[in-house]
């Protein structure tokens, strides 16, 4: 079996009853989106295909917000599948630098590839996925929809964002809308801003019929 064959299996063994919205299904995405951006990029393939496959593998999110499960995963099957120590450290660097986090911090580490699975994983939370993907996570983290009372934060640092109870309808101004301008490729670009205008027209929809209007 090739290398790629060998970590989609892992993935899916290891993302199996993980919550639909980083689930198997949201890492081949993910990668799909990444092949399409590579298309028109000049980079590392391995490093980028194994990036996007092995993102997700342990989400601080559901560890107790422990960051290293994450890259420590990886990097013990990379190497138990054989990968070359260059490529393992760079897709290790990736994973533990693709995530928003808020969007106000310095990223420690760039590069071609990273900013291709990055803008592969920001392009899932956009358009009529991310919307599907953002109700969901609201649902399963028993959040409130929208409360007009309660403004959205937009000046988080990377600890408050990360234990912030908002609304799901604030979620879209607190990050999902502030994506489109922080994708990094031309081809990520044009897409973001496709889902980005299908975003919108949902949100006002969704606030003329909260007010009855529509
Ligand atoms: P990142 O790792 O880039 O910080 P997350 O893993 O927090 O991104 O978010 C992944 C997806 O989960 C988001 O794109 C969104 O669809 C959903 N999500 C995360 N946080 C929230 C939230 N507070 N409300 C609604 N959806 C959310
Ligand atoms: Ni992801």
């Amino acid at each position: 079996m090739d290398y790629i064959n060998q970590t989609i299996r892992y993935v899916k063994e290891e993302l199996q009853g993980a919550e639909a919205g980083h689930d198997w299904f949201h890492v081949e995405r993910v990668y799909k989106n990444a092949l399409q951006i590579l298309q028109y990029e000049q980079a590392d393939e391995q490093v980028v295909i194994l990036g996007a496959l092995l993102h997700d593998i342990a989400d601080s999110k559901f560890h107790n917000g422990n960051e290293d499960i994450g890259p420590e995963k990886a990097l013990a099957f990379m190497t138990s599948i054989q990968i070359d120590e260059e490529v393992k450290n760079h897709v290790v660097e990736i994973i533990r630098n693709i995530s928003f986090k808020g969007g106000n911090f310095t990223q420690s580490f760039s590069s071609t590839e990273l900013n291709i699975v990055q803008d592969a994983d920001r392009l899932d939370a956009l358009g009529a996925i991310g919307i599907a993907r953002a109700f969901h996570f609201g649902g399963f983290h028993n959040r409130i929809i929208y409360n007009p009372e309660e403004k959205p934060r937009l000046n988080m640092t990377k600890e408050e964002y990360k234990k912030h109870v908002g609304t799901t309808i604030n979620h879209f101004d607190e990050k999902l809308l502030r994506l489109k301008d922080r994708m990094n490729t031309p081809t990520g670009k044009k897409i973001a801003a496709q889902r980005h205008q299908f975003m919108t027209q949902f949100l006002e929809q969704f606030y003329a019929e909260w007010n009855g209007e529509r």
